[in-house]
């Protein structure tokens, strides 16, 4: 009979046979559960055989790196190897304002970068890197084969299915048979926190599509306190599980304020957090005012540039959970 503890013992003797005593796999994480979830099976099955790798692209959350270093090193055991690349995404990111061209920019400079990290992880291991480990799970399978959801023909979705075109690598796809709420409970079977099985998804382009025009440090410094004091504030209020996504978007932007006694002029932070079961479709959240008012007055108190704080109340259709 099909239960959970029988699918890991049964998907790790399968990993253990496929990549035999002495081959190696990696594959790229990037803190999210469906990710996390397939490198800490791969890290049962062969341990140090499987290597993990993280790109740092500079438009990761506050302190995001960190976390995802310490979740996955010392909490999970995972080999991991952190690639701080984020001069290189914020260099080629520099002037570019056009959301289609940051998707492609991010995705390209991903697929350069996470290339030449498993070359040198290959000769490192004398060439034993035979497979690649991707997190895809059944929606996705089916999605590709069948179906094009409206994000999909919108946007340029981010993701490795491109990194295959250019290596030599078979693939290892452990979840393609999960549905999310099954990799969740596999997650937690597996001994992985509760905070990140229960993640807000994040978009793989992080929040250079959440800074409407150019991606500077600065904007990005920005674009990261608000959101972080947004998301701090909703786990207070005990809402973080009720709501399907939340985030803090910069629009560049500026309006006039007063603090204290000052004229201000600085940039305008729009909120979004939307409840759906699909992100086909999705309601935004209906916070309290009192709720509202407390983000409103942290943010424009405590993130120096910005002078405005705006709720967004539009559903998808017509507009789409990512403002770009
Ligand atoms: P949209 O904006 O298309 O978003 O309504 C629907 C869901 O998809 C996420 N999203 C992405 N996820 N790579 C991802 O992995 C991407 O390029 C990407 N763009 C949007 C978005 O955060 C929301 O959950």
């Amino acid at each position: 009979n099909w239960t959970m503890e029988n699918f890991i013992d049964t998907e790790i003797e399968r990993i253990r046979k496929l990549v035999g005593p002495t081959g190696e796999v990696i594959g790229a994480v990037s803190g999210g559960v469906d990710s996390t979830v397939a490198a800490k099976l791969l890290n049962t099955a062969i341990g140090e055989r499987f290597h993990a790798i993280y790109v740092d692209n500079g438009v990761m959350r506050l302190n995001e790196t960190k976390q995802v270093h310490d979740t996955l090193t010392a909490g999970l055991g995972i080999n991991l190897k952190i690639v701080d690349a984020s001069e290189v995404f914020l260099g080629k990111l520099k002037g570019v304002t056009d959301p289609e061209k940051k998707r492609k920019i991010i995705g390209n400079t991903f697929i350069e970068v996470f290339e030449e990290e498993s070359a040198k992880l290959d000769a490192a291991s004398g060439g034993n890197i035979e497979y690649l480990l991707q997190g895809t799970l059944y929606p996705d399978v089916i999605e590709s084969i069948s179906f094009k959801g409206p994000s999909q023909t919108i946007k340029t979705h981010h993701n490795v299915g491109g990194l295959l075109e250019n290596m030599k690598l078979k693939l290892i796809e452990p979840l393609r048979e999960l549905f999310k709420d099954e990799v969740r409970a596999l997650g937690t079977l597996m001994g992985i926190p509760e905070e990140l099985v229960w993640r807000h998804p994040f978009p793989g382009p992080g929040i250079a599509i959440r800074i409407l025009g150019e991606v500077t440090p600065s904007q990005v410094e920005i674009a990261r306190k608000a959101d972080y004091i947004f998301i701090e504030e909703i786990r207070k209020a005990g809402l973080y599980n009720k709501i399907s996504q939340a985030f803090a978007c910069l629009l560049p932007v500026k309006s006039v304020g007063v603090m204290g006694d000052q004229r201000t002029y600085e940039q305008v932070i729009a909120l979004r957090a939307i409840e759906t079961v699909d992100f086909m479709t999705a309601d935004w959240y209906i916070f309290e005012a009192s709720f509202l008012k407390t983000v409103s007055r942290r943010i424009v108190n405590e993130v120096a540039g910005v002078a405005r704080v705006v709720y967004d109340i539009t559903s998808k259709p017509p507009a789409t959970v990512e403002w770009e």
